[in-house]
């Protein structure tokens, strides 16, 4: 175990992607520190928004398992497990380590710890654009949630905040989901959140949801905040003495500080990306 070399490091770390606009340059730098299989898989993205935040979630994993466990970065092996939850390849040499990556909306988010905790993260634009009344959404997602959480829900106020209120109910249950790394392999009714701070803030945490599977309450930490007035995030801990901390926004060039490209520079790989569109 290779317990020397880890520093015992809290990491919450936001990008947003869409005020990312690579030069050419910076896309040769970051498509030389992924991994070949995920480097293919990228390039299979129709639009250059899927492909910067999944490129940018591949890095933040490097950076903060470089930072964390002291390996080399050039070294770092991801692999992912039979759900596609990434991991390190020598997950077993370093047991204390755990990482979980969100992206959606504008933002990639990477919250990470060394302290043997397992954890999920999940991010979530406040907002509602699927064509639909809220009324008929609401209706047609009506599985997912228990009679409880759709109290909340619907008594949160305004259209606007009962969106808001319904994507913190999502993003709490992607986070705990992502924990456990089972997918939607799991009956979401049976996972019920009890919201008891009603408003989130942004710079601070809110901490006092509490979690019941089939009626019996978990003893699960959920670290909750906004990024912006648009975006809310979650990190679900199987550890409640874990410490809060916020997350922080972090640019390109601190992302890729330290890093040592492993792959040739591939200028055919970039015109690719040049020339896919932004989004639909
Ligand atoms: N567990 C944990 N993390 C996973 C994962 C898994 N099984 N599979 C992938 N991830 C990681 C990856 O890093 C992935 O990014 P990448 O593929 O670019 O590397 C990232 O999580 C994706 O997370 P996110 O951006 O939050 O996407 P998502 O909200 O669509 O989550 C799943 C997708 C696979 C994690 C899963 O929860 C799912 O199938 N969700 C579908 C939506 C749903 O019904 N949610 C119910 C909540 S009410
Ligand atoms: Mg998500």
């Amino acid at each position: 175990m290779n317990i020397f070399k880890m520093t015992n490091t809290s990491v919450r770390w936001a990008f947003n992607f869409t005020k990312w606009n690579p030069s050419h340059s910076d896309m040769l730098l970051a498509s030389s520190c992924v991994q070949t299989e995920e480097k293919d898989r990228l390039s299979r993205f129709y639009f250059r928004k899927d492909f910067k935040s999944s490129l940018i979630g591949r890095l933040m994993m490097r950076k903060f398992v470089c930072q964390a466990s002291g390996k080399k970065y050039d070294e770092i092996k991801f692999l992912r497990d039979d759900k596609g939850k990434p991991m390190l390849f020598e997950s077993n040499t370093y047991p204390n380590l755990d990482f979980n990556i969100s992206h959606q909306g504008d933002y990639v988010v990477l919250a990470g710890e060394c302290s043997n905790v397992k954890l999920g993260v999940d991010v979530m634009k406040l907002e509602y654009s699927g064509g639909k009344s809220l009324d008929e959404f609401f209706r047609l997602m009506t599985k997912n949630f228990s009679p409880e959480e759709w109290v909340m829900i619907k008594s949160s106020g305004t259209e606007k905040q009962q969106i808001a209120m319904f994507c913190r109910h999502w993003c709490l249950k992607e986070s705990y989901v992502k924990a456990i790394g089972v997918g939607i392999t799991i009956n979401l009714q049976d996972i019920r959140f009890k919201v008891n701070t009603s408003v989130l803030d942004k710079n601070f945490i809110v901490d006092d949801t509490e979690l019941y599977i089939k009626g019996m309450k978990v003893n699960w930490k959920f670290q909750e905040m906004l990024l912006d007035d648009q975006h809310c995030v979650a990190v679900a801990l199987n550890d409640t003495s874990n410490m809060n901390l916020v997350f922080r926004e972090i640019d390109f060039s601190e992302l890729m500080e330290g890093c040592v490209p492993f792959l040739p520079r591939d200028e055919q790989y970039c015109l690719n990306y040049f020339r896919k569109c932004e989004r639909p």
